[in-house]
């Protein structure tokens, strides 16, 4: 059985808050959770968003408070994110692409991807061709091996008016690549800080809320303008993978209150 944490969106900064929410509080509380109860976990994953503004600062000191993580972490970009300062500063696997964070991650329970679905200046996503032929060929080697993808942007509409105009602008070619593949077993996606869970073409996926700030439910209605964040608390996943197995359990570490001003 492989286990592992999932968390998303941490967009840190080194001082000040992000909508009302201070990320240093919110990503000490996720990583004391993490250790101690889930040491026992292969690594976590970041799906995205590591930092809010992208400066080397922020980084670097995103880095010293994820090294006392007692796993190994892996992260991933996010439209927040710079891809030069994140390489420099952040540990990236070494089985990936030399001009995008993308990269995959052998278990004795399957082949972890991490994609990157990132479009500099633009909160929307993007999977050009170059990504597409390194995942098309990572999916071909992987033949009957279980096949688990971490990204950013969902490739698909989500039903939810606001987050839906900044998914992945071509998940439709995506998709239908990883149509073709039976070893493709889940998706788990970032980007939207809500919990959804589905199907599409088939395959199952997961969106996972933000260890910071959530996004408000569709309903009422909202737009960016008026947004603000939803007054829920923030998640973890935690993931058990085994043979033609896939448990994902929604962990709550802290309190709403915890970071914000209540
Ligand atoms: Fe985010
Ligand atoms: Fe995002």
């Amino acid at each position: 059985m492989l286990k592992a944490v999932w968390m998303s969106d941490p967009h840190f900064v080194n001082d000040g808050d992000v909508l009302g929410h201070d990320p240093r509080l919110r990503l000490q509380a996720a990583i004391d959770h993490i250790n101690q109860h889930h040491s026992d976990a292969k690594f976590c994953i970041i799906s995205g968003d590591m930092v809010n503004r992208g400066t080397r600062t922020d980084y670097d000191a995103l880095r010293k408070i994820l090294d006392g993580l007692v796993v190994p972490f892996l992260p991933m970009v996010g439209n927040h994110d710079d891809r030069q300062i994140f390489r420099k500063t952040l540990p990236v696997p070494e089985f990936g692409m030399a001009d995008f964070i993308q990269y995959s991650v052998e278990t004795p329970n399957g082949l972890i991807l991490c994609l990157d679905t990132q479009k500099p200046g633009s909160d929307a996503g993007t999977f050009c061709s170059t990504r597409l032929t390194w995942l098309r060929s990572a999916l071909e080697n992987a033949r009957d091996t279980p096949v688990y993808i971490f990204m950013h942007h969902p490739p698909m509409l989500l039903c939810l008016p606001m987050q839906d105009t900044e998914n992945m602008e071509n998940g439709e070619a995506f998709l239908g690549l990883l149509a073709e593949y039976d070893c493709v077993k889940h998706l788990f996606i970032g980007h939207v800080h809500r919990p959804i869970t589905g199907t599409v073409k088939g395959i199952p996926f997961a969106t996972m809320r933000s260890v910071l700030y959530q996004a408000p439910a569709p309903l009422p209605e909202w737009d960016w303008d008026s947004f603000a964040p939803a007054k829920e608390p923030p998640n973890l996943g935690i993931l058990n993978i085994g043979n033609a197995f896939v448990n994902l359990q929604f962990v709550q570490f802290c309190k709403y209150e915890h970071g914000t001003n209540g």
